[in-house]
């Protein structure tokens, strides 16, 4: 499973990027928001910064401006997915940008008939956002499996890039499911290291160890 970072903050994608965890990085406008820089400027030293691919996405809601848009954003660096939402405009700016040779993110999924679009449009990834499904009390994690099953059936090459993964739950499922990447926030990533038994063996280990007065350096 490809793990990408949901984030704008170059330092945490600095850090998790050193010990090989970013196979590329996930932005919206709501966390270039949060990042406080400028979307072709943080998106640049981004995608300077990691070899994956870097989704950027584009603000407009019409197909042709959502094209000029994406073309934009696309020329910042090879690496850049540009990033459309899940909307009949999105559709045919993903297959015109897609067209075009450029990686294509298609956003805001929520349905498994939405993905079947998507993949017909050419959409490199598609992004199903599990968290906003649970947040309205449906299970996000049936529709990764769906989709999973229809783009099976088909042979499709869209990759499932689950989404808005809040939880190490959200990850742990998905992988069992089979998403093809996640994008999470660095803090769910770290704490996938957690276990509370790794812990407790440690502090008997360090316990015992102090006991025999040995050091190793
Ligand atoms: C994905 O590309 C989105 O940026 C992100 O996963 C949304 O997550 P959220 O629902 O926690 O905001």
């Amino acid at each position: 499973m490809k793990f990408f970072v949901d984030t704008a903050e170059t330092d945490q994608i600095a850090e998790l990027n050193d010990l090989g965890m970013v196979d590329g990085v996930t932005t919206n406008p709501s966390l270039i928001l949060k990042s406080g820089r400028d979307i072709l400027d943080v998106t640049r030293e981004i995608a300077d910064m990691v070899a994956g691919p870097v989704s950027a996405e584009v603000v407009a809601l019409k197909a042709d401006d959502m094209i000029a848009e994406g073309r934009k954003l696309a020329k910042i660096a090879d690496n850049i997915a540009v990033k459309v939402p899940l909307t009949w405009d999105g559709l045919k700016a993903c297959k015109v940008l897609s067209g075009e040779g450029n990686m294509v993110n298609v956003t805001l999924c929520f349905s498994a008939n939405q993905a079947l679009l998507a993949a017909k449009a050419g959409a490199t990834f598609i992004s199903p956002f599990i968290g906003r499904l649970d947040d309205i009390n449906l299970d996000g994690m049936d529709l990764i499996a769906d989709i999973r099953t229809i783009y099976d059936n088909y042979g499709f090459d869209t990759e499932i890039l689950a989404a808005s993964i809040r939880t190490v739950n959200h990850a742990y499922q998905a992988a069992m499911i089979g998403a093809d990447v996640m994008t999470a926030p660095p803090a769910v990533i770290k704490k996938m290291a957690e276990h509370p038994l790794t812990n407790q063996g440690l502090e008997t280990f360090m316990a015992d160890w102090a006991k025999t007065g040995q050091q190793i350096l």
